[in-house]
């Protein structure tokens, strides 16, 4: 296979497209980040990278706290419109239906199936990014998201956004994870069996 040298550009496919809450001025806010995942799942950890220049940033910076929440695709059009205006001109607040866990200072998104609150537990400074790591604190998932007692993920419908710029949705489960790997490490025995 011959390669082409791209530009360097961080292709890691694919991301979530996720909604970040906080409270600024008294206000929600909302920002629509791709640059989102996981740090740690014992203990849980998440890490968001969000430009410095983000309205949303200076809630959280005063809060200490956020949400991340993972839309549906129905959202689309709410979750593109929430990473184009800012919370510095716009409203945003009416968006979306709030409701509340245990901590009053973190709103989260009533219509996105999955909801996750977070405390800060560090931020970072990279270039013109700040990066909080957040130890989340509580997470509610839509009770019709299950199928036998486990998420389904094809309930959940994630918004997945790619370094293409476009918006994607989830295809079909192709394998188990700690598990497909069993097959591989079957056919290397065999071969060293020979
Ligand atoms: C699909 C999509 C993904 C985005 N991902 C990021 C991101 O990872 N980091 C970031 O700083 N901004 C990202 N943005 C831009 C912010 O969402 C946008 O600047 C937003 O208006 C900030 O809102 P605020 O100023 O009210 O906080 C993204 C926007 C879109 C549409």
């Amino acid at each position: 296979m011959s390669k082409i040298k791209y530009s360097k550009y961080p292709l890691v496919y694919p991301l979530p497209a996720a909604l970040v809450g906080a409270i600024v001025d008294n206000k929600v806010n909302y920002e629509t980040l791709g640059d989102c995942g996981i740090v740690s799942v014992y203990p849980p950890v998440l890490y968001i990278s969000s430009n410095k220049s983000h309205h949303t940033n200076k809630g959280i910076l005063k809060n200490k706290c956020f949400s991340v929440n993972i839309p549906s695709v129905d959202l689309l059009d709410k979750v593109d419109y929430c990473g184009i205006v800012t919370g510095k001109k716009v409203d945003k607040s009416n968006v979306f239906k709030i409701y509340y866990g245990n901590n009053k200072d973190i709103p989260l998104i009533e219509e996105c199936p999955i909801n996750i609150a977070c405390k800060v537990k560090e931020t970072i400074d990279i270039y013109n990014m700040k990066v909080f790591f957040g130890d989340i604190i509580e997470t509610y998932v839509n009770e019709n998201c299950f199928t036998d007692g486990h998420i389904d993920t094809l309930k959940i419908n994630p918004l997945i956004y790619c370094m293409d710029n476009l918006y994607w949705t989830i295809g079909k489960s192709v394998g188990k994870g700690f598990n497909s790997g069993k097959n591989y490490n079957d056919i290397i025995k065999n071969m060293d069996r020979r």
